[in-house]
């Protein structure tokens, strides 16, 4: 399958099947995202895969107590949008999902952030071509969960990756027309 269909398949997915993966082919998407640019070519990332239900459950905890706080504060709009997808405090995906990906940025390294998520957009896209989904769940107490999984404090948590068969109905969400992403020459100048 080509690139631009692949990236058009893709779609955030926050609920799971409880059908089993292949571990190998989360390692082939792992040995795909690796070979992403990255600054002075640091490869400045660690992955953490939890399977086990326990420590699973335990980071669900730690992250639904963060994000009922999240959500009563959120703003007007962000509510809005939450809502029309019905997202809320509650994350099932982090248990239900037979594995979480976690991924991790080593904070000495030059551009550690912008590589470690470049290296990320290579993975998405490695999942979908295996015809796995996951959401970019990017909890609001990072530094919690590190503490929680005692990770080095050169490491900054970026994301969880719960990966797993769908077992999602949503939609896929809309794209801008991409005429009004480029300007030609001059700032603000559309294309012809
Ligand atoms: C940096 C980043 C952070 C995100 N954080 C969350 C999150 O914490 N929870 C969530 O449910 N979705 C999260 N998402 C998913 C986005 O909501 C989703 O990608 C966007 O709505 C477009 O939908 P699509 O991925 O289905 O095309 C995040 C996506 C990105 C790129």
């Amino acid at each position: 399958m080509d690139l631009l269909h692949l990236a058009r398949r893709r779609k955030t997915v926050r609920r799971f099947s409880g059908k089993k993966i292949d571990m190998d082919d989360l390692l082939h998407c792992i040995e795909v995202a690796r070979e992403a640019p990255s600054g002075m070519n640091m490869q400045p990332w660690r992955f953490l895969i939890l399977g086990d239900g326990e420590r699973k459950r335990k980071v669900r905890e730690i992250c639904e107590r963060a994000e009922r706080d999240f959500h009563e504060r959120a703003w007007e709009e962000l509510r809005r949008w939450m809502a029309e997808r019905k997202i809320t405090w509650k994350k099932d995906f982090l248990e239900d999902a037979p594995f979480l990906l976690l991924v991790f940025s080593w904070r000495r390294a030059p551009y550690f952030i912008q590589s470690t998520w470049l290296m990320i957009g290579y993975l998405l896209l490695a999942l979908e071509e295996k015809e796995l989904a996951t959401v970019t769940y990017t909890p609001p107490n990072p530094r919690e969960i590190e503490k929680f999984l005692e990770v080095d404090d050169d490491y900054k948590l970026e994301v969880i990756l719960p990966v797993g068969y769908s077992a999602d109905e949503k939609r896929r969400e809309g794209r801008r027309d991409v005429k009004e992403m480029i300007y030609m020459e001059r700032w603000g100048a559309g294309m012809r």
